[in-house]
């Protein structure tokens, strides 16, 4: 799986532009890896947490744009703002074809979005100032769960596991298209937070609060929707040493890379051009058949 990227200019000279795919679920199996309920959940996960927090990230960049006084990276963020848009209602469609297989996922996704709307929402009274302050603090969070995002998408774009397991085409294509979106818009946000505070603290904070924040849910979620699968009846109970299994089969990433990855971020010259790769996340997009449908 490529980690460092190729020559600068490629990433440097791209410009984000949201691709306006359509997906068509209704030939989706349930366990959409056959006979892999473990794995088609825990990246069923996804859906369950993007729609909310993608609009979450989408409501929070609307909120830095005035603050910002570089006038490149004001246009980076608007197309990140147009990608993430579109990603979360791509991942709200499977949602919505989930509920009508009969695997209810509203209980959870009611809880996710308590998270992103009152806990992590707009705080009521504060100052100009404090208003600022929690602004920016928020993109740091943005900009360490999109470490994860683009380690995921260069997973990914990586997963040939997923092909030999014979998971169906189009949810490989949602997942590598927006992996692909996601190495494509990795350095963004970082790129924001640096932008108004290049403090080491404000970069820690981030991970520190987004990393054991996202595993717990992704936890939490798969457990979920094991328990809630009609078709399993809560008699699948996932561990960490099956995940291992899992990953080692190549149809999840590994919880060790994963973590390893994680340290990275508090490297001192870190930048999210160093993980994952352009050219290869371009050569996708050029191929994938939801975003060739939307440049057509
Ligand atoms: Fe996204
Ligand atoms: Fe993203």
């Amino acid at each position: 799986m490529p980690r460092h990227a190729e020559p600068a200019a490629v990433h440097d000279s791209l410009v984000l532009e949201p691709r306006d795919v359509q997906f068509d679920w209704s030939a989706l199996p349930l366990h959409w890896i056959p006979d892999e309920p473990m794995a088609t959940h825990t990246i069923n996960v996804l859906h369950l947490l993007l729609p909310e927090g993608e609009r979450w990230f989408v409501k929070v960049f609307k909120d830095a744009l005035p603050l910002i006084t570089d006038e490149q990276l004001r246009e980076e963020v608007l197309g990140f703002i147009g990608q993430e848009a579109i990603h979360a209602e791509a991942h709200q469609e499977v949602l919505d074809h989930l509920l009508a297989q009969g695997l209810d996922p509203r209980p959870y996704v009611r809880q996710i979005s308590w998270l992103f709307r009152r806990v992590l929402g707009d705080k009521p009274g504060l100052t100009a100032a404090q208003r600022h302050e929690n602004t920016i603090e928020r993109v740091a969070f943005v900009a360490a769960i999109e470490h994860f995002t683009a380690f995921l998408g260069n997973w990914a774009l990586n997963s040939p596991g997923l092909d030999r397991a014979g998971a169906d085409p189009t949810m490989l294509d949602l997942l590598r298209w927006h992996g692909a979106e996601e190495v494509e818009h990795r350095s963004v946000a970082f790129d924001l937070m640096v932008h108004f505070d290049p403090g080491y603290l404000r970069r820690l904070r981030g991970m520190l609060v987004s990393g054991p924040l996202l595993v717990h849910l992704w936890v939490r979620g798969t457990r979920f929707m094991l328990a809630a699968d009609p078709t399993l009846k809560g008699s699948v109970r996932p561990t960490w040493r099956e995940a291992r299994q899992i990953a080692r089969r190549g149809l999840l990433p590994e919880p060790a890379r994963m973590f390893r990855s994680a340290l990275r971020y508090f490297l001192p010259g870190y930048h999210p051009t160093k993980e994952g790769s352009s050219s290869q996340a371009l050569a996708y997009l050029a191929t994938s058949p939801a975003a060739r449908a939307a440049g057509s």
